[in-house]
């Protein structure tokens, strides 16, 4: 199968894991045709190309036009994080946990001498499967993140974990072990991910059936968690609002951005 071949997910399920999968993917997508885009994502947009989906319904859900920017504002401040990293370690692992259908490794260009692997769980890993396959410096892996995968990734290099809307799904006590695995296995490196506050949980139980698990006031009480894990920097998901081209949509992300609501979802990046 070469890139531009067409693929069929027709039979991804409405509400399913693999559709809200389809639904950031189509925002990013839609973002890059944006004159002025924030994050760009290009290979979301032959991604969506190449599949073949009810994007017409989809493009109805989700309102593009206004709702693209939570998502590539998120990407777009991870990006900036993990190229900071992989200009200083041209050599490292990369760790891309729950990464869905996103498209990191590709927009972001790391060098050749980069190792990356995609990890999300096995039905969604079999579905990314049919866009993309493994090469060299490129891997998937279909594994839980609380399931043993590490022992299929090198441990002799800088290595950056990156969790994009992923630790909010996992318990509490299922979070504190991923990280302690993380920081046993590997000699040194950085993490980056988002947390949501503890109103996350609170509302899932309300609206969406408790699929949120763990919330937490201030990503820098991990340092107490985890004597090797070290904070170096916090953003909100809306700081880079100023750069979004609509004035209303600005206004509103700015307005967002001097509330309470900031705390809701916060981008972390910590060193181990
Ligand atoms: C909200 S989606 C985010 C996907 C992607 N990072 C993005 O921003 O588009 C959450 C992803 O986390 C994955 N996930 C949830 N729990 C997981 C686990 N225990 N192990 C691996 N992946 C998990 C889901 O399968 C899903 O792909």
């Amino acid at each position: 199968m070469t890139q531009t071949d067409k693929v069929d997910f027709s039979d991804v399920r409405w509400g399913s894991v693999e559709w809200t999968n389809l639904c950031t993917l189509y925002l990013r997508a839609y973002e890059s045709h944006s004159p002025a885009p924030i994050l760009g994502d290009h290979a979301a947009a032959d991604a969506v190309d190449r599949i073949e989906y009810d994007w017409a319904r989809m493009r109805r859900a989700m309102r593009p036009g206004s709702n693209q920017y939570m998502v590539t504002m998120r990407a777009k401040q991870l990006d900036d994080w993990s190229a900071d990293f992989l200009r200083r370690h041209p050599d490292a692992v990369v760790l891309h946990l729950g990464c869905g259908m996103d498209t990191r490794a590709f927009r972001l260009h790391p060098p050749e001498t980069v190792q990356w692997f995609d990890v999300d769980q096995p039905d969604v890993i079999a579905l990314r499967r049919k866009l993309y396959d493994d090469r060299d410096g490129y891997r998937m892996i279909g594994s839980s993140v609380t399931d043993k995968w590490l022992d299929e990734v090198p441990t002799d290099h800088p290595t950056l974990v990156v969790a994009e809307g992923l630790l909010m799904y996992l318990t509490e006590s299922e979070v504190r072990t991923l990280l302690q695995r993380l920081t046993d296995r590997f000699g040194g490196g950085e993490l980056v991910f988002d947390t949501v506050s503890p109103m996350g949980p609170r509302l899932s139980k309300v609206l969406t059936k408790g699929i949120t698990k763990w919330g937490i006031r201030d990503a820098r009480q991990i340092e107490q968690w985890n004597p090797r894990l070290r904070f170096l920097d916090q953003s909100s998901v809306g700081a880079l609002y100023e750069r979004i081209p609509s004035a209303p949509l600005r206004l509103l992300w700015r307005l967002i951005d001097a509330t309470p609501m900031r705390n809701y979802d916060v981008l972390n990046r910590f060193a181990f």
